[in-house]
């Protein structure tokens, strides 16, 4: 019997996923893993895996007894190298769930490139196991979900190359040694070797480059960027993580609309052949919040945060009475068919709205036509008509108050909302099937400021570099920060913030203004960024941008619920890579060549 391969010249002639009837009788040779192995009374059955596919390979013995005994010992993830003829399967025996389903290869030459040890675990399930995962990552990467998402990135990331370019974008790659500049996380540090003492900071973005190169004249600026942030990790953050970075000059915040509209409705088109909606909606950050309860809202379902205020300004509840008359607010939503709530559905309730600062959580059930809740008792019937016909209360619903401060009843409520929403299964998690279900928005006017009440000082809400509306410019200038609002905007995709952006300050001295609002002493700003005021002093255009997270764009266009399914190498909650045991020790050597002590190791 000739053992046929093309051997050391080409592993294979076709995929595990091109052979048809119309290649029946065609001579073949294919490579891949081995799938999966039965045996059927001598028969072996394997399926052969490549990362197009599978093909099913028949071993019969009376074909070929060596041949059928060597298959006999493959293991699932043998690597192998099949040569033989495609034949049509025995009528009845098609499988019309695989694209190769009509054909099998009947083989006349078998070689083992590798073996495989005993697998971390089964391939073909969902493994519960997240560090076995990470650990063996290489091996949880050949999984078709994981491989089609990392497939699916590629595509995203192309479409969105090809759009850029298409639109005059330059790609321009900038330094990830770099110097810390303020994205509102902690920075990871590189310790230099030539000038002890000193650090190098990886970026938390690419911001202050991507206006220098405006300030360079490149005008139309993009890049597939790496970013660094060392923050507390959750499903949509990782402490490297890749945004699609944008800058452009002589724009207006509608120029850099357009540019994203356009650029995402590409994106979606290839990578899933959808027509998304545009021009997208825009909401300002005040009614996003007033609404919703959150600057990302899910729009996807109702539950609306409606304001009573006006309605419980003189009641007799002193809860609510003492908010308003403490110049906050009263606001409810309505939670449909949640009359049923359990005890410990309220007390769960009850613990998210003290975390996020409610001194505690009225609600009213509806049942059997009463409204159940001790507070009821408190209410007028003005009051409660007003209640009936704001929140629309039917048998069965479930209405939650917010008596606060507006920025807490509104973040309570908005939180509430979610919850009830998971909880009542209303989030579209499955896998959104047309444009309908794909809400993208714009929130725009952001304030300018926050208030830190650990440091004791402002913050910028975006960063040091965002300008404030041009109506607002007067009250910047009477320092009346937390009214001035940002030229500032956020682009929200089905209750993901998947990018953010701003027009920049480009006139030197009101960066300094910024500078100095933000309580950065003029010596700071010169060592911090001293760079950037001298190159405002060189011709800076006018200029603006934004930025996308890449990962949890794909993230939501693979329907997954974490960024680390659609990376092809992530750390876990604790920021480490399993797989190679990252972060580890170092050489003391290494130490010593970048002059560094271990605190702990101080007696060295
Ligand atoms: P911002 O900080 O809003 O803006 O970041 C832009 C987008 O990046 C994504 N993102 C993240 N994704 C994964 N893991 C993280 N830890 C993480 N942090 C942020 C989000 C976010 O919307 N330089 C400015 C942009 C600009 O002004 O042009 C910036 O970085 O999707
Ligand atoms: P109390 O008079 O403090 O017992 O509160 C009466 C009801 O109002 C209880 O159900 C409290 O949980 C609730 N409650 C207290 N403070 C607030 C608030 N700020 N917003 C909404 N409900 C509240």
């Amino acid at each position: 019997m000739t053992r046929y391969f093309l051997g050391d010249r080409m592993y294979r002639t076709h995929n595990c996923n091109s052979l048809r009837k119309t290649d029946i009788g065609q001579p073949v040779t294919l490579a891949g893993w081995v799938n999966v192995t039965r045996d059927h009374g001598g028969v072996i059955f394997i399926d052969l895996r490549d990362r197009e596919g599978l093909t099913q390979v028949v071993f019969r013995p009376e074909e070929d007894a060596e041949l059928a005994k060597q298959a006999h010992a493959l293991r699932g993830e043998d690597v192998i190298q099949v040569s033989g003829r495609v034949a049509a399967r025995l009528p009845g025996t098609e499988n019309p769930n695989l694209a190769t389903g009509d054909i099998e290869i009947i083989p006349s030459g078998l070689r083992i490139l590798n073996r495989t040890d005993t697998l971390p675990f089964p391939i073909d399930a969902e493994p519960q196991n997240e560090d076995l995962r990470m650990t063996h990552r290489y091996f949880d990467l050949r999984r078709p979900r994981l491989a089609r998402n990392l497939r699916m990135r590629h595509r995203v990331a192309k479409a969105t190359r090809d759009y850029l370019d298409s639109q005059g974008f330059v790609e321009v790659e900038t330094p990830i040694l770099s110097k810390s500049t303020p994205e509102g996380a902690r920075d990871f540090l590189v310790p230099s070797r030539n000038m002890p003492g000193k650090f190098y900071a990886l970026p938390q973005a690419p911001q202050q480059y991507k206006q220098l190169l405006m300030v360079a004249g490149v005008e139309k600026y993009f890049q597939i960027a790496k970013c660094f942030r060392d923050e507390d990790l959750r499903a949509d953050r990782q402490p490297e993580f890749t945004q699609i970075d944008i800058e452009a000059s002589f724009v207006t915040p509608d120029d850099i609309f357009a540019v994203t509209e356009g650029m995402l409705g590409a994106i979606f088109k290839a990578a899933r052949n959808i027509e998304i909606k545009t021009p997208f909606d825009r909401l300002t950050y005040r009614e996003a919040v007033s609404r919703y309860g959150s600057d990302k809202p899910d729009r996807r379902f109702g539950m609306e945060l409606v304001d009573l205020s006006d309605d419980f300004r003189l009641s007799s509840f002193k809860v609510f009475r003492n908010a308003i008359d403490a110049g906050g607010v009263v606001k409810a939503i309505n939670a449909k068919r949640f009359a049923g709530i359990t005890i410990g559905q309220a007390d769960e309730l009850t613990e998210i709205a003290k975390l996020y600062g409610a001194k505690g959580l009225a609600f009213i059930k509806i049942e059997n036509g009463e409204w159940k809740s001790p507070i009821v008792k408190f209410f007028s019937d003005a009051e409660k008509a007003a209640l009936q016909s704001k929140l629309n209360i039917e048998e069965g619903d479930c209405v939650f108050f917010g008596a606060d401060k507006w920025e807490t009843a509104c973040e309570v409520l908005g939180r509430l909302r979610l919850r009830i929403a998971e909880i009542q299964d209303l989030l579209g998690r499955a896998r959104p099937a047309d444009a309908s279900e794909w809400d993208f928005f714009w929130v725009t006017d952001f304030p300018l400021f926050e208030w830190s009440p650990e440091e004791n000082k402002w913050n910028a809400m975006h960063h040091p570099f965002t300008r404030p509306k041009t109506e607002d410019m007067p009250l910047f200038e009477a320092k009346k920060f937390p009214e001035v609002r940002a030229e500032a905007y956020d682009v929200v995709l089905n209750g993901v913030e998947i990018g953010g952006g701003s027009m920049r300050i480009y006139e030197p001295e009101l960066q300094e203004k910024m500078f100095e609002a933000l309580g950065i002493s003029p010596e700071a700003r010169q060592s911090q960024f001293g760079h950037l005021l001298r190159a405002l002093r060189l011709g800076a255009p006018p200029h603006g941008g934004i930025a996308f997270g890449l990962d949890r764009l794909v993230m939501l266009i693979c329907g997954e619920q974490s960024i680390r399914d659609v990376m092809a190498f992530p750390k876990n909650n604790r920021a480490m890579d399993l797989m190679t045991q990252s972060p580890a020790e170092v050489d003391p050597r290494q130490l010593r060549d970048l002059s560094l002590k271990l605190a702990k190791d101080k007696k060295l």
